[in-house]
């Protein structure tokens, strides 16, 4: 168990809730400041901004040692602040700083030596200019820690406690070392570090996650041209000890709050320096073409979509979240609409609103698939793994399902009397679709 300290969070979103919940939970006394007055609000009244497996719980079993507020000074008496506000992308491509400098400006002056710690992905080259900045304005009781956060939405609470590395870049020793007794009690690897390079290791550990997952997807594309299944290469690749099975699944693409505008960042970063990264810029394109092809599996079986009725299964970015950032499943319902489709949306969580304007929100998965031309999933939800029911098929104008995930077995499908797309799997011949009406107007490519 860790000593105690006293935590000061600025963010009350993902990574600030997670970050402040985790460490009362490892016995910190935390205080977690928002600007946003509704937030705070909801936060004393027991409710969550969003939904986060296992945090409410977390929250909840150390609210004695959790305080809410807007005010700044509330954080004056604390032993370290970590910044975890958002830093999303500007129209170039670079991460938007203008929070964190906005957080920076509230700081409250203490007494006694505190430490900075970085939470939130910044692009590198933050640290040194925070400290300048800092020391500039004659804070010089200040530390400055980069501890870049791994967690995955969804699993969030486990990734915080079990982690597999504690990343610490610090310019004084003493202020890295007081970071890391911080996480005092949990078993993980620590990785201290310089502060460029501590920032540097968020960026590239991300950008070599959406490598694979674009690599996966590619070999997928290719697989379906040559009637190999993704999933049993997946499988074989992924038992060389020297690659390992993570980040292989085939699919409609990443989307999220981070691997979007963090590859983007990365991407941006290297060319203010000079450098073009071809391999993030390929793995950025490949990402966005493989969101549509949907579309195309659509028109493959339907013809053209104008007029025909799509249920989109599925709209948080993945499963386990309602976060919608950057989902696939917005690119997917606007150029189904623009294709002139009629769109059904459906998510066990996940509220588009004005996201998704065009598109008729459905309550159930029964709701969304009544006289539907097609399904498609777009979300590994474990409540579509038993989407192929003959009650289904007959609520269906034509039983076609379009598996964007992978999730369901392709011959079990099949035999269910769908017709069945995944990503990356051997297309059953269209003989054996007699469901399925023939195109009305042959599309090309
Ligand atoms: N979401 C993830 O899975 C994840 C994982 C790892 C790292 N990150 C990084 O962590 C950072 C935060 O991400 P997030 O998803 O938690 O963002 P978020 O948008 O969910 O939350 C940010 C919060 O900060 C608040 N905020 C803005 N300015 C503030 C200020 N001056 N003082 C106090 N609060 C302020 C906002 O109101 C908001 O509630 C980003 O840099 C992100 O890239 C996110």
């Amino acid at each position: 168990m860790a000593e105690s300290r006293t935590i000061g969070v600025f963010g009350a979103g993902w990574v600030g809730l997670v970050t402040g919940g985790c460490f009362a939970e490892l016995g910190h006394e935390v205080i977690v400041r928002d600007v946003m007055q509704d937030r705070i609000e909801a936060l004393h009244a027991g409710q969550l901004p969003f939904h986060e497996a296992n945090l409410p719980e977390v929250l909840e079993r150390n609210r004695d040692r959790i305080r809410y507020t807007l005010d700044p000074h509330d954080l004056a008496d604390t032993d370290a602040l970590f910044i975890c506000v958002q830093t999303p992308p500007t129209y170039s491509g670079d991460a938007d700083l203008s929070f964190v400098w906005s957080a920076l400006d509230d700081l409250p002056r203490a007494e006694r030596r505190q430490v900075l710690v970085m939470k939130s992905t910044v692009p590198v080259g933050t640290g040194e200019k925070v400290r300048a900045a800092l020391e500039g304005r004659g804070l010089t009781n200040l530390g400055y820690v980069s501890n870049p956060e791994f967690l995955a939405e969804g699993s969030a609470v486990r990734d915080f406690l079990n982690p597999d590395r504690i990343v610490i870049g610090a310019f004084a020793d003493e202020d890295g070392a007081a970071v890391e007794a911080l996480y005092g009690g949990l078993e993980a690897p620590v990785v201290r570090t310089d502060v460029a390079s501590a920032e540097m290791i968020k960026l590239a550990a991300n950008a070599f996650l959406m490598t694979r997952i674009s690599f996966i997807n590619e070999i997928a594309n290719v697989c379906e041209a040559v009637g190999a299944d993704v999933v049993e290469v997946a499988r074989g690749v992924g038992l060389d000890h020297r690659l390992g099975p993570h980040f292989l699944r085939a699919g409609i693409g990443y989307g999220g709050s981070c691997f979007p505008k963090d590859s983007l960042a990365l991407k941006q970063l290297a060319s203010n320096s000079g450098y073009h990264f071809q391999l993030l810029a390929a793995v950025i394109e490949v990402n966005e073409l493989q969101k549509r092809r949907v579309v195309q599996k659509l028109q493959k079986h339907l013809g053209k979509l104008r007029g025909k009725k799509i249920a989109l299964l599925g709209l948080a970015f993945k499963a386990g979240t309602d976060d919608m950032r950057e989902a696939p499943s917005l690119v997917l319902a606007s150029r189904l609409l623009a294709e002139g489709a009629e769109v059904r949306a459906w998510d066990p969580v996940a509220r588009p609103g004005e996201l998704m304007k065009g598109a008729v929100l459905s309550d159930s998965v029964a709701d969304a698939v009544r006289d539907a031309d097609a399904a498609v999933i777009v979300t590994e939800w474990d409540e579509l793994r038993g989407l192929a029911t003959q009650e289904v098929r007959d609520s269906m104008a034509r039983p076609l399902i379009i598996d964007g995930r992978n999730l369901l077995d392709p011959a079990e499908t099949r035999a269910a009397g769908f017709a069945y797309e995944g990503i990356g799997r051997p297309s059953s011949p269209f003989e054996s679709l007699p469901e399925t009406a023939e195109p009305e107007t042959k599309v090309s490519g």
